[in-house]
């Protein structure tokens, strides 16, 4: 073997198509996840028939298939009729009545939008919506800031079926009850993959985003077991691309354990990446922040403390951290008395730009 055989030359790379790592991207073949789309499926029919169809609630913890198993069955639903039209919300985006029927109308192709308020844009969608039949999506659903269109879709679209995707498994508890009494949904949960199904999504996202054959076989595993320990497909995504960053800086032809092992150790700052990857205590403080916009530090801790037992500087790196993923800006000024103090606000371009 020549001395430079194993180097990668400028001009090559070990990614062949490496948006099929994107987060956002629905492979051709949702594995593992048929029984799922056969329910979601299964609620749509009555519409083909002319009849209501089922309104369902979607839940299970983060990363693991929910919302590209959704894309599939409206991707595969486009396919087969336009007399259905899939509406998909992420309604981390979209989290008013205005932005949402707004969406709708784009999606209807209803172009008079403009100084028109939202409930008259829902109206004129309304009347386009209801000569076919619909089915909606509500993704991040606890996320929406008022559910008004809820109850809106509800009454006024005739033929529809609602699926409503949340992490929060008791989040119905937390919907008006006027909306709940007209729409009882069933509950389809989704349960975590487990070894097996986990290196199955990897191994068929590796084979689609790389180069054949560049991977060492260790490196891979390494990448399916910390994804297992983590339990978030987005984890193995993630590391797929950043293991195989790794080994292009250092020109290799193959992907090996030093490179993966250098993508486990930027775990850290991915993990408050974006709002999917944060934690019980992150999302809380983000709330808070929320709710009282300019909230300083020291006020902050007051309400942090009422909940968690911890320390004022804990709370310090949490804010510091989320302040490094972009999801809180911090202004720091100076107090009448001279002192410093900071003003804390929800980043707000980042939360809606996933
Ligand atoms: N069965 C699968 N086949 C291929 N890719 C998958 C599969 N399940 C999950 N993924 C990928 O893993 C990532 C996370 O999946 P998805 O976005 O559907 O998670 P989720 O359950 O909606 O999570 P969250 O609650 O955080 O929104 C996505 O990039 C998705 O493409
Ligand atoms: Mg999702």
């Amino acid at each position: 073997m020549g001395l430079f055989d194993d180097m990668l030359k400028d001009s090559e790379s070990l990614f062949l198509n490496e948006m099929e790592l994107d987060y956002d991207y629905v492979p051709k073949i949702v594995k593992y996840r048929e029984d799922q789309q056969q329910h979601m499926a299964t609620c749509i029919k009555p519409l083909f028939q002319n009849r209501n169809g089922t309104h369902l609630l979607i839940t299970g913890r983060s990363g693991i298939g929910k919302t590209v198993a959704v894309k599939k069955v409206f991707e595969d639903l486009e396919k087969e009729t336009l007399d259905i039209i899939p509406i998909y919300i992420n309604c981390w985006k979209k989290d008013t009545f205005y932005k949402i029927a707004l969406h709708i109308c784009e999606k209807v192709g209803y172009k008079w939008v403009h100084n028109k308020k939202g409930d008259e844009l829902f109206k004129e969608a309304c009347a386009l919506l209801n000569k076919k039949k619909v089915v909606f999506c509500f993704d991040e659903v606890d996320k929406l800031e008022e559910q008004s269109i809820l109850y809106s879709v509800v009454e006024d679209v005739y033929k529809k079926s609602i699926f409503m995707v949340t992490n929060e498994k008791d989040w119905l508890a937390k919907l008006d009850q006027r909306i709940r009494s007209r729409m009882i949904p069933e509950i389809l949960e989704f349960e975590p993959y487990n070894y097996d199904e986990t290196k199955g999504i990897l191994e068929q996202r590796k084979e689609s985003a790389f180069v054949s054959g560049i991977w060492d076989d260790d490196a891979f595993e390494k990448v399916v077991e910390k994804t297992v320990e983590l339990g978030d497909i987005r984890v193995g995504l993630h590391m797929l691309r950043e293991s195989g960053n790794a080994a292009e800086i250092k020109s290799s032809k193959k992907i090996r354990m030093p490179h993966v092992e250098s993508a486990v150790k930027k775990l850290d700052s991915f993990k408050i990446r974006d709002s999917k990857d944060l934690g019980e205590e992150e999302n809380f403080i983000i709330e808070l922040v929320k709710a009282k916009p300019d909230i300083n530090l020291v006020q902050l801790y007051e309400d942090y403390k009422k909940k968690y037992n911890q320390s004022y500087r804990t709370l310090q790196r949490k804010v510091a951290d989320l302040e490094g993923a972009g999801l809180l800006s911090v202004k720091e000024s100076t107090t009448k008395q001279g002192g410093k103090t900071s003003s804390l606000n929800v980043a707000s371009k980042k939360l809606t730009e996933f």
